[in-house]
This record gives structure tokens, C-alpha cells and sequence, in this order.
């Protein structure tokens, strides 16, 4: 019996995750605070994300762990929130290490969700795992906690890769549903200066690329999970009015983004930090993208 455990699986990407792998594995169980019905072989367990507790046992012989858990960055940043966005990833992760750390037959793999967000604002530098410069700044500050959480664990007998994942272009949730709204309402200009780098990476390629890491048993630290191709601002909304068939997009500087994500609660370092990051570590492995074109990418996904 193959088992795979996706922590946090319940959201957009273990959706995505759970859809690809359902033919791959006997049994999919997703862990999450709440019941939820699923179809065929997938099944919920219960956990809170941060105490060993009953579902530590479903761990016992499974193949496969990926945790995507984390409460979602889309909101404002005030100190509850930055709070529960660092402690939801550091508890989750540092559990599942303390319940592998219980197991007779622990997981052969652990793959943990990080972000590319890791890397510092760069309009030049194109940032890899080997010459990429950290950041700073409070998400930096959450990943760089988050990875050391996953790294700092002791699991002599489970290969870990960490997941340093651009945005994820998808139709089911993602960013890009609400960039594909304000263009259709004709907001759909660049943001700020439109210079900043959008690194991102297509839900197919995302899932491809955690089935690559799977397989492939010489991969372990940490992954970008980004497209070879990072674009820009300016290009990305270029692109999406022209898929959307918008003529026209207002640009949003500095300031009236400050006032548009106070209103819809959310930050704008979501869209006007600069990333700029590139896959050498997949290329250099043989990994070969699906989807690296933006344009024909957002076609796929807007159609
Ligand atoms: N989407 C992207 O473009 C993107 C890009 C880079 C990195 N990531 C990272 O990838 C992970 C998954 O992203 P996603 O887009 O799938 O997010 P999502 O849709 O918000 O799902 C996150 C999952 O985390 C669980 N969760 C939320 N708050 C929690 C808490 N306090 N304690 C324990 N579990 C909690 C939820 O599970 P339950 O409610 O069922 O417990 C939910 O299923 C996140 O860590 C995110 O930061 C995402």
C-alpha cells in the first residue's frame, strides 16, 4: 500500500497536489483542523498543525510527505496576523519532524512548501540557490524561520526538499484570479513602476516538478520552484489585458495601492516586490518545463 500525506491540503495547492497523484498512490490523506467528505481513497485526518496527536500514526509507513500548511499571506500585516502567518509554518513543520521522528517506517521523502519570496528585491540580479542573496524584511524573516524549522529537524532516514515556490498561476485559486478581476474592471495597468519582476510558475509545472523531486532520489535542500523565465510587472498585465481582451488598463502608483490593499486587506508587497528568480537547480537535474511562456501559459489558464 502506497500512502501519501499532504499536510495543509485542503487549500489551492494541495488541491492541485491531490488531483495530480490520485491514481499514483493507494491511499491520500490530508491533514487539516477540519472533516472534510473526499472522493475515492483520499481521506481527512484530523490535527491542529502544531501537537503530536492520533494522526501522528498515519505517518507510520507512508511514502510521501508534503506539507503546504500556513495561513495564507493575503491579508494585512499587523501583528496578529504576522504572528499566525510564522507560528502556522513553524509549528506545522516542526511537528511533522517530531512525528517522523515516532515512526517505525518513516516517509522516504519530505517535501515542505517554502517561497521564493526567500531571495531579496532584485531588478537585475537573477537569483538561484547557489548565488541568490537572502533578504530581509518580515516574509523574508517568516521563510528563512520557516526553512530553518524544516532543516533543523532530525530525520536521518527521510530525504527533505524544500520548496522555494514563485506564485502559482491556476484557476482554481492563486493570484490569479483576482489579477484576471481588476483587469476586467479595467484596473489592469502596471503596478508602481511596472519594473518589478514576477517570477511564477504554472500549476502543472508546480506539481510536475514535486513528482521530479520525488523520483529523483539525489535532490534534497532547498528548490526554486519558479518558471525559467521571470517577466515584469508592466509585461504581466500587458499580457493578461491582451488575453482578456481589455483595451485598456489604469496604472496604480505607490500610493494608490496603499489605499486599495488597506481596503481589500491586503499588502502591496505582494505585488510590487521584486522577484527575480530562476530554477538552476531543476534545469541542472534534467527537469524539463511545460509551461514557460507567460503568454501562452496565461492563455491556457484564462481560456
Ligand atoms: N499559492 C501560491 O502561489 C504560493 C506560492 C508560494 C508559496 N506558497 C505556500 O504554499 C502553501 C500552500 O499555499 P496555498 O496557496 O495552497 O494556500 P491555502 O489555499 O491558503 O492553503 C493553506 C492550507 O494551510 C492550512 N492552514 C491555514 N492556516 C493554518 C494554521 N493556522 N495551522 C495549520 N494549518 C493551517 C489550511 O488547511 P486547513 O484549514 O484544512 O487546516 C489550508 O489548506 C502556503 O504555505 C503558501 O505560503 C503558495
Amino acid at each position: 500500500m502506497s500512502k501519501l500525506i499532504i499536510a495543509g491540503g485542503t487549500g489551492f495547492l494541495g488541491t492541485v497536489i491531490t488531483s495530480y497523484f490520485k491514481d499514483a498512490f493507494d491511499e491520500i490523506v490530508l491533514l487539516s483542523r477540519k472533516q472534510k467528505k473526499l472522493e475515492n481513497h483520499c481521506r481527512t485526518v484530523i490535527w491542529d498543525g502544531k501537537t503530536i496527536g492520533p494522526w501522528t500514526s498515519e505517518l507510520d509507513d507512508a511514502e510521501v510527505l508534503i506539507n503546504m500548511a500556513g495561513k495564507s499571506v493575503d491579508c494585512r500585516y499587523h501583528s496578529k496576523n504576522k504572528a499566525l502567518i510564522l507560528n502556522s509554518r513553524i509549528d506545522s513543520t516542526k511537528v511533522l519532524g517530531e512525528a517522523i521522528g515516532l515512526c517505525k517506517k518513516p516517509p522516504k521523502v519530505w517535501l515542505n512548501s517554502s517561497t521564493a519570496t526567500i531571495y531579496r528585491h532584485s531588478l537585475d540580479k537573477e537569483m538561484d540557490e547557489e548565488t541568490g542573496e537572502i533578504g530581509t524584511g518580515f516574509s523574508v524573516s517568516v521563510a528563512k524561520a520557516w526553512e530553518k524549522a524544516f532543516f533543523g529537524s532530525e530525520t536521518p532516514h527521510t530525504r527533505k526538499v524544500a520548496l522555494r515556490t514563485a506564485i502559482v498561476l491556476g484557476k482554481d485559486g492563486g493570484a490569479l484570479q483576482p489579477m484576471i478581476n481588476i483587469t476586467k474592471l479595467g484596473l489592469g495597468g502596471k503596478q508602481g513602476s511596472g519594473h518589478q519582476k514576477f517570477s511564477w510558475i504554472h500549476k502543472d509545472d508546480f506539481v510536475q516538478i514535486i513528482d521530479f523531486c520525488i523520483k529523483n532520489d539525489t535532490l534534497s535542500g532547498a528548490i526554486n520552484v519558479v518558471s525559467p523565465h521571470p517577466s515584469d510587472n508592466k509585461t504581466v498585465m500587458q499580457l493578461l489585458r491582451k488575453t482578456l481582451n481589455i483595451p485598456f488598463g489604469i496604472p496604480s502608483n505607490k500610493t494608490l495601492l496603499e489605499i486599495g490593499a488597506f481596503l481589500i486587506n491586503t499588502e502591496t508587497e505582494l505585488l510590487l516586490k521584486s522577484r527575480n528568480v530562476i530554477p538552476k537547480r531543476l534545469l541542472k537535474q534534467g527537469y524539463t518545463f511545460t509551461h514557460d511562456d507567460l503568454e501562452m501559459a496565461l492563455k491556457e489558464l484564462v481560456s
